[in-house]
């Protein structure tokens, strides 16, 4: 595996959840894989699971890692070719990467959309100049469109609490204040769009009219504007804000109620909720479903280790050769 950017760079989703959950059996089995081998993560956006659990992944491998927090404690960068550098931008990201892939064997890049310029964020210019230039293999932290990461640990997670062979998912919009990327959901509807037709899942999309995904990435599901609709019979429910694609980054006003609460889980075949976190506490997800039985989000966040883990694990093998 060369990079991780979206569920196009793994061939069979079978495969790679049960490798996984065999690292999540026997952590240290590999702990020489990554001996004198150095992880460089470079975030240009905060984060508390990825930073953490990537880290862990890769010491269980045996990897050394280093944590540049380019936003805080790096130049300020400049993507675009053909430009005089004369005003606030002081390195380029042809330097930048190729120097960062001069100390590293594999690199993660974080690296938010704007939310103002849809195709500038849906060309995932800098995800793309970072891989070019580096020169070693890449991990996405999360970029503009997508989090593979997350949405591999939500593929696990689904695996391991299902109680049939093709539980329903639904994907829930919830409220919020802010504007927030559509790159979770996003991630998460192409991966459960391929688990769909890999026979794994049967996937169903909830949003308010006007929040529908780019169909690159929706394309297989059921879509519907009916929250109620959609949960009847689910058996996970991943709950996600996200803001317009359409009107791109926009946010508007929904008059029905979109927070998931133990009244509408009674709608459920008593399904499992899921959220990426962080989570806003009874605006986006109620206290009684985060605090209750039904709620994986801790073990979610705890399996993102082992999608760390498997996906280093596959690059560090083919570095070895
Ligand atoms: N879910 C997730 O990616 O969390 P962080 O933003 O804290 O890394």
């Amino acid at each position: 595996m060369k990079k991780f950017f979206s569920v196009a760079d793994v061939d069979n989703l079978k495969e790679i959840v049960s490798e996984a959950l065999s690292l999540k059996a026997a952590p240290h089995g590999n702990s020489e894989l990554g001996k004198h081998r150095m992880l460089g993560l470079v975030f240009l956006n905060p984060s508390l699971r990825t930073r953490l659990s990537t880290q862990k992944a890769a010491i269980n491998l045996g990897m050394d890692v280093m944590v540049m927090n380019m936003d805080k404690d790096g130049w300020a960068l400049e993507t675009r070719d053909g430009v005089v550098m004369n005003g606030t931008t002081v390195e380029h990201i042809r330097e930048a990467a190729a120097v960062m892939g001069e100390y590293c064997d594999i690199l993660g890049l974080r690296s938010f959309p704007t939310l103002k310029d849809k195709e500038a964020d849906y060309s995932e210019d800098l995800f793309n100049k970072f891989i070019k230039f580096c020169g070693v293999p890449v991990i996405s932290l999360e970029s503009a469109t997508r989090h593979p990461l997350q949405s591999l640990t939500d593929l696990i997670t689904i695996t391991e609490h299902k109680q049939k062979d093709k539980p329903k998912v639904v994907l829930a919009w919830a409220p919020h204040v802010k504007a927030l990327p559509q790159a979770v959901p996003n991630s998460f509807s192409e991966w459960m769009c391929r688990a769909q037709e890999e026979g794994l899942v049967d996937f169903t999309i909830a949003q308010p009219a006007g929040y529908e995904l780019s169909e690159e990435f929706s394309k297989g599901a059921h879509i519907t504007t009916n929250l109620d609709e959609a949960l009847a019979d689910a058996d996970f429910v991943y709950v996600k804000n996200w803001s317009s694609f359409k009107e791109y980054g926009e946010v508007y006003p929904v008059a029905e109620n979109w927070l998931l609460d133990n009244e509408k889980l009674k709608l459920t075949n008593d399904a499992k909720v899921m959220h990426c976190l962080p989570v806003r506490r009874d605006l986006e997800l109620s206290s009684e479903i985060l605090d209750g039985p039904n709620s994986l989000v801790i073990k979610e966040a705890s399996n993102r280790v082992w999608a760390a883990q498997v996906v280093l694990k596959r690059m560090l093998e083919e570095l070895k050769g």
